[in-house]
């Protein structure tokens, strides 16, 4: 039998920063308004392209699991915000970090780096796969309209990675949930709406635009439903879970999921403070976060949801 485990994390956080007070220099908006109603503070934004956060988040997550890019055998890029779209850019990062294997992107915006580490542990499961790379990296400062208050100050760049393993020792990946709503596909969007827009000038006005209220309903829901059905299939009481490490997209949101599942606050990793919404990223780096904080420990059990365009939500079950 084997497990999938996480070996290697990293991250690669661009080091400018906007603060909320820098964004209130050019937007109508203030600290008071974004700090109580988002959690945020500042975000940072790159001046490298997503592929370049990416490969410094997978080079550390590698140096962290103590192995070569050659030993890598399957690469999973979530991404939103790819620098190409033909070819997808984690070929970029394979060759960049000198691997050779398969390596594929996946855009299931905020919920893909969850949706990456559930499809690499089948892949380990399976006996496919033995050394998985997952990353989740953005450079959505790119798809703002900066004039536009509602969505500028909401997102940030970021990256984050993990290698997952095959290992002879029980834990790791205990199970995964992936669900899509396609009802909902039109609260939370990015132009360009079809391929064939790209003849029409509109297009060209490009931004992420959305829903915020009924995002904060389904987004709660979706969560909430996959992380319950995840800990109901994998036979694991909520009271056993030690920490939740949810998509930062909203403090609001994550408090009041935690509420509704009736865990204890103190069991969530929050870090939407520092970074904003980084989509793909948001969760590996909080990863890395939660481990420089020394808030993971071994033998934890870690309950990680996600929600995002499309509208995705996953959840992923797993043992430290
Ligand atoms: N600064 C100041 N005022 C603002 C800003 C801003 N940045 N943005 C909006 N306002 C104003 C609006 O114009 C509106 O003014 P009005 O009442 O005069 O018309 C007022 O604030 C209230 O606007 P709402 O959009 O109703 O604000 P709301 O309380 O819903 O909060 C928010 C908006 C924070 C986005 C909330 O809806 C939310 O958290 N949604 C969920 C998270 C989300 O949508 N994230 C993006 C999607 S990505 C994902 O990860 C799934």
């Amino acid at each position: 039998m084997q497990y999938a485990t996480i070996t290697g994390w990293g991250k690669c956080v661009p080091p400018a920063t906007l603060t909320n007070h820098d964004l209130a220099t050019f937007i109508d908006t203030s600290d008071e308004w974004i700090k109580p109603r988002t959690g945020i503070s500042q975000r940072h934004i790159s001046h490298v392209n997503t592929s370049e956060l990416a490969t410094v988040a997978a080079q550390r997550a590698l140096a962290a699991a103590g192995i070569k890019g050659e030993e890598i055998d399957l690469i999973i890029l979530a991404t939103a915000s790819p620098d190409t779209l033909i070819p997808n850019i984690a070929s970029t990062v394979q060759a960049n970090i000198g691997a050779s294997c398969g390596a594929f992107d996946i855009n299931a915006a905020c919920s893909g780096f969850l949706y990456g580490l559930g499809l690499a542990s089948s892949q380990i499961k399976s006996g496919q796969s033995k050394k998985v790379l997952v990353i989740g990296a953005e450079r959505l400062s790119f798809y703002l309209d900066w004039s536009r208050r509602e969505t500028a100050v909401l997102f940030g760049d970021g990256a984050g990675a993990v290698v997952v393993e095959a290992t002879d020792q029980p834990g790791g990946v205990l199970g995964y949930e992936l669900n899509n709503d396609p009802a909902g596909r039109d609260i939370l969007k990015a132009g360009f709406g079809t391929a064939m827009d790209r003849f029409n000038a509109a297009s060209l006005d490009f931004y992420i635009e959305f829903n915020g209220q009924e995002i904060f309903k389904r987004a709660i829901a979706g969560m909430g439903k996959l992380s319950n059905t995840v800990l109901e299939k994998c036979g694991v009481d909520k009271d056993e879970v030690d920490l939740v490490i949810p998509h930062q997209a909203n403090e609001r949101i994550i408090d009041t999921l935690i509420n509704r599942m009736k865990i204890p606050k103190e069991k969530a990793v929050v870090n939407i403070a520092n970074y904003g919404n980084t989509s793909a990223a948001t969760i590996p780096i909080a990863i890395c976060d939660a481990l420089e904080k020394g808030l993971i420990k071994p033998n934890q059990t870690i309950l990680s949801c996600a929600f995002g365009a499309g509208l995705t939500s996953a959840a992923v079950l797993f043992k430290w």
